[in-house]
């Protein structure tokens, strides 16, 4: 591991997230960066391919490395990242992960380990001791925390110091908490994952990931598998994703605070068994009484929120998440996952607390 390099920016969060990744003021050179669309360009320079690297992608990629507090880049989707960086884990090594996280990279996990790639060992990420002895001989630690959707919180600062100590290289999914709310790279992890489809682009139209390190090392292997296996981002998508990134000061804070105020009224609704909220972010899970079915007939009764899969955009959306096969059986039949959006907490109430009625 090389020594982390300090936050070149010395502005305010909020402020870089505007701020960062434009062009310099010049007259006539526009405020923004142009999407530039190209396959391929003038031989003799730096780039020379479209998919070595695009002037679009480097904005996007200023953005978020400022943010997180290292150097980005960014690939297809989320799941194409953390497969980027799974793939560097050697054969036969062994996976600590969490046993409740994101679905898609559990079956990315379960999918290495049925085929002999790597041993994988299931954690809960609120047990900092557990976490840290499941580490001996282990080559990666992945984190996710907030996790999605059983919102438990992980001590990222205090795991990362016990798998450094074990020599386990520490991989945390930001997409819950955002660089705002979070910064794992500053608390001892070595390479951030983002599902950018979610609250940093924030519109719910784009599918894109990063991945965040201060090591060169670890920084060049993504980098060069990125140009090797091609999972890269579309230019369209990382221009959309960095006008979204503009607002997102505005959105997790707007977010956040509906998230809290519902929070206060669901815990005391009679429909509703068990609220998880980590006391952050604009995530919250319901568990309502009543098992599937009850939950089943929230997500179908809701007018504004919208029944959806995904998360992170302006508007409010919900979703059961054992609908889906492979959710763990340990998350509860009735947990609602809310997404919590930017628009008046009185809607947002008198919407879900109408849907609720269905279930008394
Ligand atoms: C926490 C988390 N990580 C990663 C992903 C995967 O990202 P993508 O859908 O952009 O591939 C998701 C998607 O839902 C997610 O919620």
């Amino acid at each position: 591991m090389t020594a982390p390099t300090p936050d070149p920016s010395p502005l305010r969060p909020a402020t870089t997230a505007v701020t960062a990744g434009r062009p310099a003021h010049e007259p006539d050179s526009p405020l923004n960066p142009p999407l530039v669309l190209a396959s391929t360009y003038v031989a003799g320079g730096e780039t020379e391919y479209g998919r070595y690297g695009n002037p679009t992608w480097q904005a996007f990629e200023d953005v978020l490395g400022r943010l997180e507090g290292g150097r980005a880049l960014a690939f297809s989707s989320g799941l194409a990242a953390a497969n980027t960086v799974l793939d560097l884990v050697a054969h036969g090594e062994t996976v600590v992960a969490p046993r409740h996280c994101y679905l898609g990279t559990l079956a990315q996990r379960a999918d290495m380990e049925q085929r002999g790639r790597v041993a994988v060992r299931l954690v809960d990420v609120t047990d900092t001791e557990g976490v840290i002895s499941a580490c001996e001989d282990a080559a990666l630690l992945w984190l996710e925390s907030p996790t999605n959707p059983a919102m438990e919180v992980a001590d990222i600062e205090a795991i990362a110091h016990g798998a450094h100590e074990a020599g386990v290289t520490v991989v945390v999914d930001n997409t819950f908490a955002t660089p705002l709310l979070q910064r794992p790279l500053d608390l001892g992890a070595d390479v951030v994952v983002h599902s950018v489809s979610k609250f940093l682009a924030g519109h719910s139209d784009v599918v894109l990931g990063a991945l965040v390190t201060r090591q060169d090392s670890a920084y060049d292997a993504f980098d060069t598998r990125r140009r090797g296996f091609g999972a890269i981002p579309g230019p369209f998508e990382t221009w959309l994703a960095l006008r979204g990134m503009r607002t997102l000061a505005l959105r997790v804070e707007r977010g956040q605070a509906n998230a809290q105020d519902l929070v206060a009224r669901l815990r005391t609704h009679p429909a509703v068994e068990e609220v998880r909220y980590p006391g952050f972010g604009a995530m919250v899970a319901v568990v309502v009484r009543g098992g599937a079915a009850a939950a089943d007939t929230l997500t179908r009764s809701t007018s504004l929120w919208v029944h959806a899969t995904s998360l992170g955009g302006v508007e409010s959306s919900l979703e059961r998440r054992r609908r889906w096969a492979g959710e763990p059986e340990s998350i509860p039949e009735g947990l609602v996952r809310l997404s919590v959006g930017i628009e008046d907490v009185e809607d947002l109430w008198d919407d879900l607390s109408a849907a609720l009625k269905h279930l008394t």
